[in-house]
């Protein structure tokens, strides 16, 4: 009897000890309401551990004919990210910048266009959202010419890159700009008929 006691005091001990924000359970809202475009961030590196969660996130996004036509370079060498910078001035000295493509002869394509953009929004939605719920910060960056990345990095020719997304740690001075508090009210972006 003494034994199962000392073992539920012990458990319970454990249990209260975990701090691990990866175990916190936070909705969904918790998470959108948490995120906003970090563009300062510390250098400690991002855990393999968390980045092959963010990766998983993506993975399980929904896409077009579930065609899964992304391909995503995660760039954290010294030389990748020296070239990176090199092409944006928005990966604001991240340890890991995500490219995030798309292969376009997979694309689902209908009438001249593909969804190979919505594809891989879809997928860095989900992996931003993990990545805000394992503390980590990320921001959406569109701010490059894709022909120039495709070229530096020597990707396939049917690989477009459709965004980047710096990842890692908020420095801690990384505030939201002024901007991420103005959302429309929903009168103004949504109509019922
Ligand atoms: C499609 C898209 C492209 C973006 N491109 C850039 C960019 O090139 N550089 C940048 O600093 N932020 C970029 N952002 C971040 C937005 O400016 C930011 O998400 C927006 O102002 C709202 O702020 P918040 O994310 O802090 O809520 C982009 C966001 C989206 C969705």
């Amino acid at each position: 009897m003494k034994k199962i006691f000392f073992l539920a005091c012990v458990s319970a001990l454990l249990c209260a000890c975990n701090n691990n924000p990866a175990q916190e359970s936070k909705s969904f809202m918790d998470l959108a309401r948490q995120r906003y475009a970090v563009r300062e961030y510390a250098q400690t590196p991002v855990e393999q551990a968390k980045l092959d969660s963010i990766l998983e996130a993506g993975r399980l996004a929904p896409t077009a004919k579930n065609v899964q036509p992304q391909h995503i370079y995660v760039l954290q060498s010294r030389e990748a990210i020296a070239k990176i910078n090199e092409l944006t001035r928005c990966a604001y000295g991240a340890p890991v910048v995500f490219l995030v493509c798309y292969d376009t002869n997979a694309v689902w394509t209908r009438d001249g266009a593909n969804s190979g953009d919505m594809d891989c929004s879809i997928v860095g939605t989900h992996m931003m959202l993990e990545a805000t719920e394992l503390g980590l910060g990320t921001c959406w960056v569109k701010w490059f010419n894709p022909e120039e990345v495709a070229a530096a990095f020597e990707l396939p020719a049917n690989y477009k890159p459709s965004f980047l997304m710096p990842c890692g740690y908020a420095a801690d001075n990384a505030q939201p700009h002024a901007n991420h508090f103005n959302r429309k009210p929903l009168s103004e972006t949504v109509s019922y008929k």
